[in-house]
């Protein structure tokens, strides 16, 4: 979300200011979104729309994360799965849910060679593919105008190893000038956005990410509209390159921003202390080298939870390579992470916030109104308060609520604790209810996330 961002950034800013007039140091943040923004920077993840009604992936996606970028849900195989036949669906609820976080959004992906539809693969006419081409960046695009921080316009172009460009139907048909094609499209569509080219292994210097530089400082002499190079950093523990700050920096000096935009860092299962602790390292030393550069503008994990990785699914054997183990603990690679962005991860040992979960029940209705409950339960540790965000349906209005605190913000009712049930022991619930009314009728549930505080 454009403003938001502005306003996150914009606080950070304040923040540096005051540290600068010598006002004593505020207490170090302990998310790695507080401590991202502290540093300019966003944390961002990746998430998919079929895992948002489970309330702890909500919850930690809320609590950690100011950035989202939609998994699979922009892909042209499901944007225009038929020629000129679009669907926004799953996006367009990303996109709320981002907006409603104040979280900013990387639009993935208007070009790539994979999940993309057999009818844009049988193309072999030039004009033809290129109107096509155009035809679904402007759509796509346009839909989202204004929504969408930075887009990966055109995905891993170019093959490992020689640099040479990668063998896709864009690149047969189309040839060499698809990219800078497809960029001029992207900035036609949505002016406000910043235009990214995004690859994996070009995280350090090599012929793929020589064969980048080179595109990019041409098209930056030529006037091509670039803005971005996305470094996916999807990579393995204890095997990263060297080079990782050099080669962000090199990027930065032909003027465009990097961003960090599909880390992970995968292991052989299952993790050990030894192998945890080496990707904790890996994990300092990513976010150590974005840090450093000023031009590298955030960070974007590829899943919240090693639960729901791309990684066991594609490299046998391996995984565990996100920040949160399948019951959403931190790992030790996200303390590493937070102190990396300058925040504080707390004694381990220390029952201070932990996480909760929450659920919801519709405990009775009527032809124009419902009554629902919602009981926040803590995790493994203590909490000294929570947030439950309600997004309610279509005509629904809550008209009375006991239990909570609750503040809205159209059909968002943020309830914050009543006072006495703000703290809640390691395993705790508390509840609160409400009355709503749908004068259509319509009754159904209304959306839930929590977090802590
Ligand atoms: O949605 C179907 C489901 O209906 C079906 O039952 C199931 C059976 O396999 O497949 C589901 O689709 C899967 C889809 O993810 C959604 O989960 C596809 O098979 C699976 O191939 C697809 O994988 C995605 C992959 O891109 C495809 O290339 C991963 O989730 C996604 O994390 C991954 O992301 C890519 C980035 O876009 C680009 N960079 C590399 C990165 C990792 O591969």
């Amino acid at each position: 979300m454009r403003r938001a961002l502005t306003a996150v950034l914009g606080a950070a800013t304040l923040l540096l200011a005051v540290l600068v007039a010598g006002a004593p140091p505020a207490s170090a943040a302990s998310t790695l979104k507080e401590a991202a923004a502290a540093k300019g920077i966003v944390f961002g993840t990746a998430a998919a729309q079929s895992h948002m009604g489970e309330s702890a992936y909500v919850s930690t996606l809320n609590r950690e994360f100011n950035q989202l970028t939609p998994e699979n849900e922009m892909k042209w195989e499901t944007t225009e799965p038929s020629r000129n036949s679009f669907n926004y669906g799953a996006a367009d609820q990303l996109v709320g849910h981002a907006q409603s976080q104040g979280m900013a959004v990387r639009g993935h992906t208007l070009v790539w060679h994979s999940q993309l539809p057999d009818w844009v693969e049988g193309i072999s006419s030039r004009t033809e593919l290129l109107d096509v081409m155009r035809n679904h960046i402007s759509n796509v695009a346009g839909h989202f105008r204004g929504d969408i921080d930075y887009w990966d316009v055109v995905n891993e172009a170019f093959q490992d190893g020689s640099g040479a460009r990668r063998d896709t139907v864009f690149q047969r048909v189309i040839g060499d000038d698809y990219i800078e094609e497809a960029f001029r499209a992207a900035r036609a569509a949505d002016p406000g956005a910043e235009l990214c080219y995004n690859d994996y292994n070009i995280d350090g210097r090599n012929a793929k990410s020589d064969a980048v530089y080179a595109m990019v400082q041409d098209f930056k002499r030529r006037g091509v509209p670039i803005d971005c190079v996305g470094l996916q950093a999807h990579l393995i523990v204890g095997s990263l390159p060297g080079d990782i700050q050099a080669n962000i920096q090199r990027f930065a000096d032909l003027g465009v921003n990097v961003y960090i935009t599909e880390l992970d860092i995968r292991m052989q299962t299952p993790p050990n202390s030894q192998k945890l602790a080496q990707q904790a390292s890996d994990y300092r030393a990513v976010t150590s080298a974005c840090v450093a550069v000023a031009a590298c503008k955030g960070i974007t994990v590829w899943g919240v939870t090693d639960k729901y990785s791309w990684v066991p699914d594609v490299f046998e054997g391996e995984g565990a390579a996100l920040l949160f183990d399948d019951d959403y603990n931190k790992k030790p690679a996200y303390d590493a992470t937070l102190e990396a962005l300058g925040g504080d991860p707390g004694d381990p040992d220390d029952p201070g916030d932990g996480s909760v979960t929450c659920t919801y029940t519709r405990t009775a209705q009527w032809n124009n109104g419902f009554n629902g409950q919602v009981t926040i339960t803590a995790g493994s540790s203590a909490v000294s308060s929570w947030t439950a965000v309600l997004t309610m349906n279509s005509g629904q209005d809550i008209q009375a609520l006991w239990n909570g605190t609750p503040t809205r913000n159209g059909n968002v009712v943020t309830v914050k604790p009543a006072g006495w049930n703000s703290n809640l022991a390691a395993g705790a619930s508390a509840s609160f209810g409400f009355t709503a009314s749908a004068p259509n009728g319509n009754v159904s549930d209304p959306a839930l996330a929590c977090s802590t505080p």
